[in-house]
């Protein structure tokens, strides 16, 4: 039983671990926001439809927040420090453009 717990803990440490955090990804300098979106972040953000990327809550859906969001991650979102500059804009845009907000 013991061996189970501690086998647990460590799988439980594991996933923690594999979410949040930060990705070294960079995106191609003359990559569109679309690209960005559908190489870096559908993994987990999966488009509702061909239009709506993601479902933004009102305190996010303006482009400094979603930059924000994206740059600094959370606890269950990796932070994607090298997506900077113009590829930062251009990701930011696409969102804002095609998202729905609630
Ligand atoms: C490993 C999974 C994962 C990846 C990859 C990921 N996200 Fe997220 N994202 C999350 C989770 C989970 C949340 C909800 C929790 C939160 O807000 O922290 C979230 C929330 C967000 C929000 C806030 C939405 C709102 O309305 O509050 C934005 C904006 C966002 N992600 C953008 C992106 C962008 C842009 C990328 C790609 C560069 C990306 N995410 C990649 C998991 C991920």
């Amino acid at each position: 039983m013991r061996k189970l717990n501690i086998a647990l803990t460590l799988s439980a440490l594991f996933v923690l671990t594999a979410c949040g955090g930060s990705k070294d990804y960079s995106p191609p300098a003359d990559a569109s926001g679309e690209q960005i979106f559908s190489t870096a972040c559908t993994e987990c953000h999966k488009p509702l439809s061909a239009n709506v990327a993601m479902i933004l809550s009102e305190k996010v859906a303006n482009k400094d927040a979603i930059i924000k969001k994206f740059q600094g991650g959370s606890m269950r979102m990796p932070a994607f420090k090298n997506i900077q500059g113009e590829s930062a804009d251009r990701l930011a845009e696409y969102i804002l453009a095609n998202s729905e907000v609630k």
